[in-house]
């Protein structure tokens, strides 16, 4: 597969891959950690240059990393690498700060949905460059959900119908996620959650199974089976 950023994309993509993969167990940042042979990140970054929209793509990786990082992707994608934070907030606004001008569309995209397809961030960018602030992609929660107590007993049984579990790339014209992020005070795990706080309608568009997060080491098993 050959990436190509498209010098004619109106969307920047942003990509946090500072975390360290605890949860993945011993053997370093997880964006590193190998996939069939690659590293998550380069998957990752593959797939997005894949994707017609998107002009400008800014990875924020471990601060120790950062010229690694670079050369990594070098062959891979034309990308722009700073140095990410302590939190994935603070990541995404790394990433952010470093977008240049003229890129009215910005989308986050976590580094551990290396397989995402392109097709799903062609979708997110449309919908936004359709007139949504804020965009993410989502799929039916499939498992019956219960509310269960501190001491593990059942509380209640949730109405799943209208629950939904959220991916990246999660989209935004890009004063909304500015505001967003200079208006959060306390840690969201996704950027939708702040424009929520901020009063900003997020709308949701059919998400992808090949978009899931590599979270622990089952998650790898199943992503080098998908690959
Ligand atoms: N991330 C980041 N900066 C951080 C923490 C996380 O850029 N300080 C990135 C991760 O690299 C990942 C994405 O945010 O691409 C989603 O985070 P998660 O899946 O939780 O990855 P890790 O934080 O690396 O994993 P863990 O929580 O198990 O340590
Ligand atoms: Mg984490």
């Amino acid at each position: 597969m050959t990436a190509h950023v498209s010098v004619r994309g109106d969307v920047a993509v942003l990509v946090p891959a500072a975390g360290m993969g605890v949860r993945l167990g011993p053997g370093g940042p997880k964006a590193l950690r190998l996939l069939g042979g690659e590293p998550l990140l380069v998957h990752a970054v593959r797939r997005l240059a894949l994707a017609p929209s998107v002009g400008c793509i800014v990875v924020a990786a471990p601060a120790d990393a950062v010229s690694f990082v670079a050369e990594l992707l070098e062959p891979v994608a034309p990308v722009t690498v700073v140095p990410g934070g302590a939190t994935r907030q603070a990541s995404v606004a790394a990433a952010l700060a470093a977008v240049p001008d003229g890129f009215d569309i910005v989308l986050v995209h976590d580094a551990a949905r290396a397989l995402t397809p392109p097709e799903l961030v062609e979708s997110v960018a449309a919908a936004v460059r359709g007139g949504h602030g804020a965009v993410i992609p989502v799929l039916p929660v499939v498992d019956t959900i219960k509310q269960v107590s501190d001491s593990g007993s059942v509380v209640a049984t949730v109405d799943r119908s209208s629950l939904r579990a959220v991916q990246t790339p999660q989209g935004f014209r890009r004063e909304v996620l500015e505001k967003a992020h200079s208006a959060a005070i306390d840690e969201h795990t996704d950027d939708a959650g702040m424009a929520e706080r901020i009063g900003e309608p997020v709308h949701t568009v059919p998400g992808s199974e090949a978009a899931l997060k590599i979270t622990r080491p089952f998650d790898l098993a199943v992503a080098s089976l998908l690959l």
